[in-house]
C-alpha cells in the first residue's frame, strides 16, 4: 500500500529526511514514531503529496506521489497536524464541500456524510458552526473530513492531540474499527494509545528510520527491562548482602521509604527472572512483603533507549 525508497527531504538550509525506505503492506495499522523534529509531518505530508521529496520515490496504492498525484489523493484521507477547517462554516456545510473537492458525486455526499458523521461522533453538531466547537469535536470534524470519500489508506499526523481522556478512547476505538478495512499509518507521542491499536511501529529519528517491528518484538529485543521490585520491612546492610549473594543478579538498588519499607530493586542478567528466588531469601529471613513484581519494559523505554542512544 505504501512503499517508500530512499526518499529525501530538503528544507532550505536543512535536511529533514536522510534516505528513508519504508513499507507498509495493505490491511496494517502502522504507528510512526520519533522526537520532535525527527521528520514524521514531512514523511507524511510527501506521502499525502502536499509536497514534493527533493530526492527518492514514495509509491501509495500503486502510484507515484509526484507524478500520479490526483490517483494518489483519490486513494487516501490524511489528517494534517493543524486540521485546517472554516471556522464559518456549518459542520455539514463543510463535509459536503469537502466531499464534492473530494470528487464523491453529488447524490452520494448525504449517505456519506451521514455514514462519516456516524463513525466520528459528530451527528449532533451537524449544524453547529465549526469555529464554536470545542476542541476535540473540530478535531472530530476533521476526521470524518478525513473519511469522506472512503479512502483505502488513513494517514493521521496526530490525531488525538488536543483531546481528553475520553475522546482519546474514542478515537483510538474508531481507529482500531477502521484497522479492520483500511490502512492506517498514524503518527503519535502517546505510546499506550500505539501498544493499543497498532500491529507494526516504524520509529525514525532526525530523519533516520531506527527501528520497524511489532511492539512486542521491540520490547523483547531490546536490553533492560526485567527487573524484579520489591517492598520489604527489613535492614539495608542484611538486604544488600543477602540479594548481592543470588545467583543471576547483577545489581541490588536500595532505597528507603517513609514508613520503614525498603524498596529494592535487582537487575537481572540477560533476561532471568529473579522473582522466585527473591521470595524463597525473604521467606528464609522472615521479612515482612507487601509487593514483588518484575518490571515490564515499556513501549516507551525502548522509545527513550532507541531515540537516544547516539547522543
Ligand atoms: N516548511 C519547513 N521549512 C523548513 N524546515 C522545516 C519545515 N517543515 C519542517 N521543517 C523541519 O524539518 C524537520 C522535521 O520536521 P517535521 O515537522 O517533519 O517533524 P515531526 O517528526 O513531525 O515533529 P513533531 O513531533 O514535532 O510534529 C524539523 O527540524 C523541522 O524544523
Ligand atoms: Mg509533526
Amino acid at each position: 500500500m505504501i512503499q517508500v525508497d530512499q526518499l529525501v527531504k530538503r528544507y532550505a538550509g536543512m535536511t529533514a529526511l536522510h534516505g528513508l525506505s519504508f513499507s507498509v503492506q495493505k490491511g496494517e495499522i502502522v504507528g510512526f514514531l520519533g522526537p520532535n523534529g525527527a521528520g514524521k509531518s514531512t514523511t507524511m505530508r510527501i506521502l499525502s503529496c502536499y509536497m514534493p521529496p527533493t530526492s527518492g520515490t514514495a509509491i501509495v496504492a500503486g502510484y507515484d506521489t509526484y507524478k500520479e498525484s490526483l490517483d494518489v489523493r483519490k486513494r487516501i484521507g490524511y489528517m494534517p497536524e493543524n486540521v485546517p477547517l472554516y471556522p464559518e462554516m456549518r459542520v455539514v456545510e463543510y463535509l459536503d464541500f469537502r466531499a464534492a473537492l473530494k470528487g464523491v458525486p453529488r447524490s452520494e455526499r448525504r449517505s456519506q456524510i451521514e455514514k462519516v458523521a456516524e463513525k466520528c461522533g459528530v451527528k449532533d453538531v451537524l449544524r453547529r458552526i465549526i469555529g464554536q466547537l470545542s476542541k476535540g469535536y473540530r478535531q472530530r470534524v476533521g476526521l470524518a473530513d478525513t473519511l469522506i470519500h472512503d479512502p483505502e489508506l488513513i494517514i493521521l499526523d496526530e490525531p488525538t492531540i488536543g483531546l481528553d481522556p475520553n475522546q482519546i478512547r474514542q478515537v483510538r476505538g474508531l481507529i482500531k474499527e477502521l484497522g479492520k478495512s483500511h490502512t492506517v499509518l498514524l503518527s503519535t507521542h502517546i505510546l499506550p494509545e500505539v501498544e493499543m491499536t497498532c500491529s507494526r511501529v516504524i520509529i525514525i529519528n532526525r530523519g533516520r528510520i531506527v527501528a520497524s517491528d511489532t511492539p512486542e518484538n521491540l520490547k523483547r529485543l531490546r536490553k533492560g527491562g526485567g527487573e524484579t521490585l520489591l517492598e520489604i520491612k527489613a535492614e539495608t546492610a542484611a538486604v544488600e548482602e543477602e540479594f548481592k549473594a543470588l545467583a543471576n543478579v547483577t545489581q541490588v538498588e536500595v532505597t528507603s521509604l517513609p514508613d520503614r519499607y525498603l524498596q529494592v530493586v535487582l537487575h537481572p542478567k540477560g533476561d532471568a527472572d529473579l522473582r522466585e528466588a527473591a521470595y524463597e531469601r525473604v521467606k528464609a529471613r522472615g521479612w515482612a512483603l507487601r509487593e514483588l513484581r518484575r518490571h515490564a519494559q515499556s513501549l516507551e523505554d525502548v522509545f527513550v533507549q532507541i531515540t537516544t542512544e547516539d547522543d
